[in-house]
């Protein structure tokens, strides 16, 4: 089949943010910047760049201020103008152009399943791809398509993976199988995080390119670990029904969603900005030094 390109992500970004607290009271967790952008505009840049052309963005309860990070800031810009800001007005239009944005709502956070599903009208019956919003991936070639490549090469699901330490497994969903090739595994099990004796110590990241297909399993999806429909759940009814694929991407992942990979992520993208990167590494001197 010819390649036509993945055309359509959704994000959830939905959920509760509760690790955030107070900062996510009033602003969802992926509008929290990242050195100067929101998490969630990383995500979307790298849809834009993998090719995609359609954002399913899936919000909650007061996340309009995402709706109008990536909207036309008239007022904003105006006042820029006349200031003579340019670059400024420059790049908040190519924000607002930057995608067509469709949003739909979970009115109650239910899970990542249940947030999955709540795309389902804007999908259609083709296969698409999810990205969470709160995932970050820094890499050459944008992570989604990395796998979209490999779901057009095997027409088969793909979600990605990435080895974590063996202290960590029972945080993630935690994929095992059998080697295709160097970065490729056929699922044979996979579970959401297994309090013990986990399958393998690949843990399941936030992208994902999946058929319509898992709609279906969705839909009747009962509810899983912590009470919330999870994704991983319908992954394995999919994985039995017409197979699953891993892939160890190329790339960094940051957990954004969490306070020490949201640290993290911080200083990795400061240090990519030559404005900043010699005075971070300064500073890293001197809080080291007044350690010693
Ligand atoms: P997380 O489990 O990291 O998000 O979900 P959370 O529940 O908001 O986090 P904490 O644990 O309370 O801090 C991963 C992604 O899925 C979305 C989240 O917004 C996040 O981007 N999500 C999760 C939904 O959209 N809906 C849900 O019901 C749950």
């Amino acid at each position: 089949m010819a390649d036509q390109g993945l055309r359509r992500v959704i994000v959830p970004a939905a959920g509760l943010g509760t690790r955030f607290l107070p900062a996510t009271k009033a602003i969802p967790k992926e509008m929290l910047p990242i050195v100067d952008k929101p998490t969630l505009q990383y995500i979307v840049e790298e849809a834009v760049a993998a090719g995609v052309k359609d954002v399913v963005l899936v919000n909650g309860r007061g996340k309009s201020s995402i709706e109008d990070h990536f909207d036309v800031g008239f007022e904003l810009e105006t006042t820029l103008s006349e200031r003579k800001k340019t670059s400024d007005v420059d790049m908040l239009r190519a924000i607002s152009k930057m995608v067509n944005l469709v949003s739909v709502r979970q009115k109650h956070p239910l899970g990542l399943g249940h947030a999955v599903l709540c795309g389902k009208p804007v999908i259609g019956n083709e296969p698409f791809g999810v990205m969470l919003g709160d995932d970050m991936v820094d890499s050459e070639v944008p992570a989604i398509l990395q796998l979209w490549k490999a779901f057009q090469k095997h027409q088969q699901a793909v979600i990605a993976l990435m080895e974590v330490p063996a202290s960590e497994t029972h945080l993630y969903g935690i994929a095992a199988g059998e080697k295709i090739d160097e970065r490729t595994i056929r699922i044979t099990h996979i579970v959401e995080k297994p309090k013990s004796n986990p399958p393998s110590n690949l843990a399941v990241i936030g992208r994902y390119v999946l058929p319509p297909r898992i709609f279906d399993y969705l839909e009747t999806q009962e509810r899983g670990v912590g009470g919330e429909i999870q994704l991983t759940d319908s992954l394995a009814k999919l994985q039995q029904s017409e197979g699953l694929l891993g892939y160890r991407f190329d790339g960094i992942r940051h957990d954004a969603g969490d306070k020490f990979g949201y640290l993290k992520a911080n200083i990795a993208y400061a240090l990519k900005r030559p404005e900043l990167k010699a005075q971070l590494l300064k500073y890293f001197k001197e809080v080291l030094e007044a350690k010693a």
